[in-house]
């Protein structure tokens, strides 16, 4: 679901070396490209996709721009679902899964979430100050998942590690990326997470609960189950998909915030726009700025040829600042009438967790600025963001709760 954040250009990923101003504000890079070269080759990675046009085009055909296990690879053993899968078999899934990530469902999450979220908030609220990313960022979409899933919160940091491991193995190991160590800590905690939703199905298999992975057991498509490899393979995907584009989704959007009291004060003075907000910050921020995909057969994009086996790299952040697309593009408006943005990608393998992520981004905002209107970054400190994923690790943020 997204680009592994790298420093190095070993996995040919076109993030490394990256440098900080433009991880933090990427869109100057994506204009500069997009104005010269929409569709770009770059020597032995393929191409690399920032035009709109040569990007919906992309998504419009998903088997020539496979989604399969060569265009990322994390160590999981089989495809992670719905994923890695093209068509036709792809619709198969979404079939199942859609309806159970509707937005008829997440808004039952209301209560619930909304409780998270203030308890998270009392932890630091006396405080004045607080490390966003470690106090609220980090821990609340997995605390959602966690309850999604009917677990104990105190599985939390089983939980972090699981994702990390995938996610961030070269930070974890303090290896290079790329190295075996870090091959070795992903091959380790992939056959940790199928152990893991492996155990849990067990128990599922004998007491169904009102949770996700009953409903995965009881989900049916034309009359047929879902395997107990399908589900397994289902939640690696969720684990790695639903939990580290959140936070980084909040980091970037508090982050903004932050800087921009004007901004900050329209969410503060009418909570009806945060719905809005949400859609023009995804849209700014593209907290996901790319995703890969691997050429099937030999093609051709905006004159640029393209051949099989090449990697193609799709830059949803510069999708999503593109004057062909958005009228004052480079405007961050929470007034914008029509938001066709990509943060969530698009074609088939559109996001299937947007719903549950609208739902945790808007809760959070909603709750955030009626308990604390008025913050600020650190003095003296400069956020620094990863680049692939745009999280903020460190996030020292100072703040005036409400009276
Ligand atoms: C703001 C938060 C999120 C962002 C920015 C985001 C972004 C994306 C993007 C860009 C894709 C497309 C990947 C591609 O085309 O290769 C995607 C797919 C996906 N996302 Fe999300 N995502 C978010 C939250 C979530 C959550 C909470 C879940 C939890 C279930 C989730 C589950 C998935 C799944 C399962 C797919 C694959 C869909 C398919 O292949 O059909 N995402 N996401």
């Amino acid at each position: 679901m997204e680009t592994p954040p790298s420093d190095t250009a070993a996995d040919g990923n076109p993030f490394a070396g990256m440098d900080p101003e433009t991880a933090a504000n990427p869109q100057p890079m994506f204009k500069a490209l997009r104005e010269s070269v929409p569709v770009m080759p770059v020597e032995g990675v393929g191409v690399v996709l920032t035009g709109r046009a040569a990007i919906d085009e992309a998504f419009r055909d998903p088997t020539t721009f496979s989604s399969n296990m060569s265009a990322i690879d994390l160590k999981n053993v089989r495809p992670l679902i719905p994923l890695q899968i093209d068509p036709p078999d792809h619709k198969k899934y979404r079939k199942i899964l859609d309806p159970i990530l509707a937005p008829r469902q997440m808004a039952l999450l209301e209560v619930p979430v909304t409780r998270l979220v203030n308890d998270l908030i009392d932890g630091f609220v006396d405080r004045g100050e607080v490390d966003f990313a470690r106090e609220f960022s980090v821990p609340f979409p997995s605390q959602v998942f966690l309850m999604l899933l009917g677990l104990p919160l105190d599985e939390l940091p089983r939980f972090l590690a699981m994702k990390d491991g995938i996610i961030r193995p070269d930070q974890v190991t303090g290896s290079p990326y790329g190295s075996d160590a870090m091959h070795e800590l992903q091959r380790e905690t992939a056959q940790s997470i199928y152990d893991y939703f492996d155990g849990i199905l067990d128990e599922r298999e004998i007491e169904r609960r009102d949770d996700l992975l009953s409903q995965f057991l009881d989900a049916e498509v034309d009359g047929q189950k879902l395997q107990r490899t399908e589900i397994l393979d289902i939640c690696f995907l969720f684990l790695i998909a639903g939990l580290d584009t959140v936070t980084a989704t909040l980091d970037c959007m508090f982050a903004f915030l932050a800087q921009h009291p004007e901004h900050r004060r329209q969410l503060v003075d009418d909570p009806a726009r945060i719905p809005a907000a949400v859609e023009e910050l995804l849209r700014w921020e593209t907290p996901v700025m790319g995703v890969a995909r691997i050429a099937a057969r030999d093609t051709n994009l905006g004159g640029c040829p393209i051949n099989q086996g090449d990697q193609v790299m799709v830059m949803l952040g510069s999708a999503n600042t593109d004057e062909t697309e958005f009228d004052d593009a480079e405007t961050v408006r929470f007034d914008r009438e029509s938001n066709r943005h990509l943060a969530f990608g698009g074609g088939i393998h559109r996001c299937l967790g947007s719903h549950l992520a609208r739902q945790e981004l808007r809760i959070a905002l909603r709750e955030w600025h009626r308990r604390i209107p008025e913050y600020s970054v650190a003095p003296g400190h400069t956020l620094a963001y990863t680049s692939g994923i745009r999280s903020i690790e460190h996030f020292p943020m100072n703040f005036v709760p409400a009276n």
